[in-house]
């Protein structure tokens, strides 16, 4: 190490260093509810900590922060008041809350073993749990349900609307949304598909979070919500279109495959599959991509891929790559169609 020392690169070691320190500062806030709170009225140090059952020293340092963080704000007259970022974190319809409790709780722990993953390739959150990361949201029906409020919520600050704007639905008749969680994809497809039907498929326990979401949003006669293993169990046929979002990217590649291979079975000619995920692209500084690249491989072993490994797994499973739409946040739209002559 060099004996000069360079203040802006202390800071910058000292600020990755802390990066957790803020994270769990959030989450802390949000699992007492202090922007819920702030919001209905309890804007003084004092009152916030009674109605959230904290020590009011201790909330008092921790404002002191988040409002430097820009999540509170000292209004004039001197109570706190919830920032717009703040106002993420309140409970209500796509507010990230349970995300920042997921992330906050289940993801922290398999962090805590990165160490571990990095050593072993194992994931952390095995080390951390005694049990994958699947069958934990198996036992635990209410975790199951912050994870899909979580992932429509990171669905809102992704991209889900443009793809609908890069993407000509219009004419497709039947939709089929696998591992199609929350609901919130297929709904977008089809508010862009007026003549279309869908089908999400996912595992039982996964469901309710979409049945309520596809109810609301387009009706429960234009979407059916099926209970199914995408591995195990018969895919809709025939379908104009079949989604896969977010889900290669939790599977190693023989999984993909044959994922890849049952979807190509299932598919017409005519059909395409839209494969979405965000790609690793070697020559970007964007860091979403690789940040969710190692927490996949943190939480359940996944990974997020290269355009060139996508068209590999593309190509073993009679799929070629025809079109990619890049939309917002690092994130691309694949889309796949069968490879003439493969079925
Ligand atoms: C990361 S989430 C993505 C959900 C959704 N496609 C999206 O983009 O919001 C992965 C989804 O895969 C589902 N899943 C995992 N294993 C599955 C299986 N064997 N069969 C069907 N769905 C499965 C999970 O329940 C979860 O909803």
């Amino acid at each position: 190490m060099s004996t000069d020392i360079d203040p802006g690169a202390t800071r910058t070691a000292l600020d990755l260093v802390t990066a957790a320190w803020r994270a769990q500062c959030v989450y802390a806030a949000v699992k007492l509810r202090l922007p819920d709170l702030v919001s209905a009225g309890h804007t003084r140090a004092p009152d916030l900590a009674r109605a959230a059952g904290a020590d009011e020293d201790a909330v008092r340092r921790l404002l002191r922060l988040l409002v430097r963080l820009g999540v509170f704000e000292v209004r004039d007259g001197g109570g706190y008041g919830t920032t717009a970022v703040g106002e993420q974190l309140r409970d209500g319809p796509g507010s990230l809350r349970d995300l920042c409790l997921l992330y906050g709780e289940e993801f922290y722990q398999a962090w805590g073993q990165a160490g571990e993953t990095f050593r072993t390739g194992r994931p952390g959150f095995e080390e951390a749990y005694g049990q994958t990361f699947d069958s934990y949201l198996r036992d635990d029906a209410d975790a199951a349900q912050r994870f899909q409020r979580a992932m429509q919520a990171q669905a809102n600050g992704l991209s889900f609307d443009a793809i609908a704007e890069e993407i000509d639905f219009g004419a497709d008749r039947h939709v089929v949304d696998i591992a199609g969680g929350s609901g919130r994809l297929l709904s977008t497809v089809l508010r862009a598909a007026p003549e279309a039907r869908g089908t999400l498929l996912d595992l039982e326990h996964m469901l309710p979070v979409a049945r309520a979401h596809l109810e609301r949003t387009v009706g429960a006669d234009r979407a059916a919500v099926v209970a199914g293993n995408m591995f195990t169990d018969r895919l809709p046929a025939d379908a104009d279109t079949y989604l896969l979002s977010r889900v290669l990217g939790d599977w190693p590649d023989a999984d993909c495959v044959r994922l890849l291979r049952k979807v190509r079975e299932a598919m017409a000619e005519h059909s395409r599959l839209v494969v979405i995920e965000l790609v690793v692209q070697e020559d970007h500084d964007g860091l979403l991509a690789p940040l969710w690249d190692l927490h996949l491989m943190v939480v359940n072993g996944g990974r997020q891929r290269t355009l060139g490994e996508y068209r590999a797994l593309a190509a073993r499973s009679g799929l070629s790559v025809e079109r990619l739409v890049p939309l917002p946040a690092e994130v691309t739209a694949l889309v796949l169609s069968p490879q003439a002559g493969e079925a």
